[in-house]
């Protein structure tokens, strides 16, 4: 979703303001501009299109300022065009405004600004914003922001600059997040921390309801009643190199190629291999909480949604308790009902999802415990929970989640475990046995990546196909569906992913020789039941994919082609079933020459509803 820079210091910020967009532009965006105090004014270049195309306006028509600001627009209110895009101005172009957000009462508020002689020219929500600054506007941009953001309804992230005001960057929070990075001489403003870790990694989280004055000395922060807020710089712990491609085509290449490891740092420090115990202290969750809930509903959106009801088929094999997966946008339309027994988990890579945060937010009200399992310890889902049961998967690029996906199943596999430890679900012996298993896990996964290239053979024999039916049961049933999420997301091809037992009650009548059916068919409980689903689509013509252990006569006999795994505990095959889907998928967008870290029309992370 929309993305926003910022930066104020003693050198020309233009280079600084694209470079930065350019670190955003995985966030999903269709347009983008800049906009700089350059002495007489404001200078401002705008584009549809992408980031290439605003730094060649920019060479075309160069502009240059000490302070500037800068946007990636996803577009919600209005098509996009070079007029919708950002920065705006005010009528009398001496402030410029970027915006991250929907203001909810627009509408209203254009009516009102109209009749009071404003001239609007986007089909924009955020100009409404620009206009309240400027009717407030009498010699100090934070107070003119101030109250204008006092009189907005819905989620915003707003930073401004104004050629009346110069020097400074103000900008504003409520919703989206916004992060500050503290530099030698020069202060930054951004949507998230990947183009500030080039400058900086000192840095500090705006929270919601704050306005933020950034100069090249730093920054002060107020709330929107106009009360100083201290806070201190937070160190980071992630390198500039990593969201840097490594040599490979693209991030999500990487990123699913870093999938061992991050399994291997989620793990570190959280398990005994001498006895089989699991360890969340670092979640910050009370022990008691394990102990008094009797119930536990997963909340999340997209694959983080999969990775949930991978948690709920771990959690009620091993701890035995009843589980709910929901998504977070159809439980806050919902009459929901949970007590003080329930424990609840927020699934979310970026920690910023506008859907979950917010079902995040009712349950806190009710809930035992609510916990952030999440990539970001410093989001806002961090923040409204109770505990983070932090990832530790690095920062991911790709708009596709992959290693994100694998670093929360990793995670789930350990709540459970922790679960049923706390409950006495689980003996010694067999937490011991799945520890150790859990511990091999990388060291498969790595076995798996390493046969990448037939994989890629294959999506290239496939080009052609068009529709896809993803296959699995149980524990494998969400793979299917991420698998299926996958190839739609980044090869826009039709895909599919259903429950096995489902096949017969309607995706059935579809199969013929144009539908391609990827089986994930591990050896495990449900293995006979996959057989049968296979033979069935064999015997209507159907072409067969087959994800399967290594040496397994049977699925292979039928599939024209076996992606193998090795074997592993059945509650562990997700983490080796999904590699494949994924590497399929990938090479599918890749050898179509599209666009795989930013597929058209999706975002990173969706911050409005
Ligand atoms: C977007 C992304 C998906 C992601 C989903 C949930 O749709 O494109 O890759 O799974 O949001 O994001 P979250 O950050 O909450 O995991």
């Amino acid at each position: 979703m929309c993305g926003i820079i910022g930066c104020v210091g003693a050198r020309d910020t233009v280079p600084d303001l694209i470079e930065g967009l350019r670190r955003l532009e995985y966030r999903g965006y269709d347009s983008a501009g800049i906009a700089v105090l350059n002495g007489d004014g404001v200078g401002r270049r705008r584009v549809k299109g992408k980031i290439r195309d605003l730094a060649e306006e920019v060479r075309r028509h160069p502009i240059t300022g000490t302070c500037g600001i800068g946007h990636t627009r996803w577009a919600t209110h209005g098509r996009p065009s070079e007029d919708n895009a950002h920065p705006h101005t005010d009528c009398g172009g001496t402030i410029a405004l970027v915006h991250n957000g929907i203001v909810e009462n627009y509408w209203s508020l254009k009516e009102k600004l109209k009749a009071e002689g404003h001239v609007f020219r986007t089909e924009t929500d955020t100009e409404v914003i620009v206009h309240l600054v400027e009717k407030h506007f009498r010699g100090s941009l934070e107070e003119a922001l101030r109250a204008a953001v006092r009189e907005l309804e819905g989620a915003f992230a707003v930073a401004c600059v104004s050629s009346r005001d110069p020097g400074k960057i103000v900008a504003a929070r409520n919703g989206p997040p916004a992060v500050i990075g503290f530099g030698e001489g020069e202060t930054f403003l951004s949507s998230d921390i990947t183009p500030l870790l080039h400058h900086t990694r000192r840095v500090a989280y705006m929270d919601d309801g704050e306005i933020a004055v950034l100069t090249p000395d730093g920054a002060r922060f107020a709330t929107f009643a106009g009360a100083p807020v201290a806070k201190d710089a937070e160190t980071l712990d992630w390198e500039p190199a990593m969201v840097e491609k490594r040599g490979f085509a693209h991030f999500m290449a990487k990123e699913i190629f870093e999938q061992a490891d991050v399994v291997r740092d989620t793990l570190k420090s959280r398990v005994s291999l001498e006895n089989g115990r699991v360890f969340l202290d670092d979640t910050g969750l009370a022990p008691d909480a394990f102990r008094e809930a009797d119930r536990v509903v997963l909340i999340a959106c997209g694959t983080s949604y999969h990775a949930g009801l991978v948690g709920k088929y771990l959690l009620e094999t091993l701890a035995r308790v009843p589980v709910d997966v929901e998504y977070a946008s159809e439980l806050r339309s919902r009459d929901f009902v949970m007590d003080r027994r329930t424990l609840v988990l927020g699934i979310s890579q970026s920690g910023e999802t506008a859907d979950t945060l917010a079902a995040l937010r009712l349950a806190r009200a009710k809930a035992r415990a609510v916990l952030a399992v999440t990539n970001n310890a410093n989001s806002s889902m961090a923040r409204a929970a109770d505990g983070v049961l932090d990832l530790h998967a690095g920062p991911e690029i790709g708009v596709a989640a992959t290693k994100t996906f694998v670093g929360q199943m990793a995670a789930l596999a350990l709540f459970a475990l922790a679960f049923s430890q706390a409950r006495g679900a689980l003996n010694e012996a067999d937490s011991l046995a799945l520890v150790q298993e859990l511990q091999r896990i990388p060291l498969k996964m790595d076995r798996v990546l390493a046969g990448a290239a037939a994989i890629e053979r294959a999506a290239r024999r496939y080009l052609a196909c068009e529709h896809y039916l993803f296959l699995g049961r149980w524990i494998n049933f969400p793979i299917a569906l991420e698998g299926a999420l996958k190839l739609k997301e980044i090869s826009y091809t039709h895909a599919e992913g259903y429950a096995g037992g489902e096949m017969k009650h309607g995706p059935i009548a579809l199969i013929d020789e144009g539908m391609t059916t990827l089986a994930v068919v591990p050896r495990d409980r449900v293995y006979e039941k996959m057989l049968s689903n296979i033979a069935e689509v064999q015997a209507r013509g159907g072409r067969i994919l087959a994800v399967a252990f290594d040496g397994d006569a049977k699925a292979s006999a039928a599939a024209e082609e076996t992606f193998t795994i090795p074997e592993t505990h059945d509650l562990f095959t997700p983490f080796l079933t999904v590699l494949p889907l994924q590497l399929f998928a990938y090479h599918s967008a890749a050898a179509k020459g599209l666009d795989v870290d930013q597929p058209r029309n999706l975002a990173k992370s969706v911050t409005v509803e």
